[in-house]
């Protein structure tokens, strides 16, 4: 009996252990232009600075201002043979959303994942052009690995832009968690 308590404490260490020291490295970012008539993209990189502070940054022309009906699909896909739905698949009426962002706790994890760098951070309508600055990786690091531990393995954090039910645009994220 002792054993076993043993045993499980020496799992739950290992498993600690593990979280602590596991990291994320941003290996690339896609965006998409579906529509080029409705929006396109004015950048769309990740940045090393340095070894220590790397960043990523895109931005996005609407063309045809403003919009009010925004859905946005998030979905986490890790790689197997070829990427494969992991951990959420979620859609959210962005702009229902923004009035109340307390009602949807996975939709407000996801948002806090670039809301403090980002113009998108208001009810809709959307009337101007949307930025995401200098989004940091080690603040997106701390978010994932501690906030919300994975396991490791290669990532794809995948977000489709509906507007009025038309998707208009794909931003895909890959990482590596190590
Ligand atoms: C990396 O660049 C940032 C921003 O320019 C700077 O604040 C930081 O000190 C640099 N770190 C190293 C290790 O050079
Ligand atoms: C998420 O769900 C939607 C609707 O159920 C589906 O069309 C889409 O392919 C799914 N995405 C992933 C990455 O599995
Ligand atoms: C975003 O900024 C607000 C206000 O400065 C701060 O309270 C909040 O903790 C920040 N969010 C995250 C996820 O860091
Ligand atoms: C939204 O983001 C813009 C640009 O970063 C900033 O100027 C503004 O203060 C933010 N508004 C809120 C409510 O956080």
């Amino acid at each position: 009996m002792g054993l076993k308590i043993r045993f499980v404490e020496l799992i739950v260490l290992l498993f600690l252990i593990n979280q602590i020291s596991s990291k994320v490295e941003f290996t690339n970012i896609k965006c998409t232009c579906l529509d080029p008539e409705f929006s396109n993209f004015e950048y769309c990189f990740l940045k090393s600075v340095n070894r220590t502070y790397k960043y990523l940054s895109l931005k996005v022309n609407l063309l045809k201002k403003p919009v009010t009906k925004i859905k946005v699909n998030f979905a986490v896909l890790k790689r197997f043979n070829g990427y494969k739905p992991f951990m959420y698949n979620v859609t959210v009426e962005a702009c229902r959303f923004m009035k109340n962002p307390q009602s949807n706790p996975i939709a407000g994890y996801l948002h806090s994942l670039f809301k403090n760098y980002s113009n998108m951070n208001h009810t809709c309508p959307a009337d101007h052009d949307v930025i995401v600055d200098k989004l940091s990786i080690d603040f997106l690091n701390k978010q994932v690995t501690e906030v919300l531990p994975f396991p490791q393995g290669d990532y794809l954090y995948q977000t489709k832009w509906f507007a009025y039910d038309i998707q208009r645009a794909t931003v895909d994220v890959y990482f590596t968690i190590y």
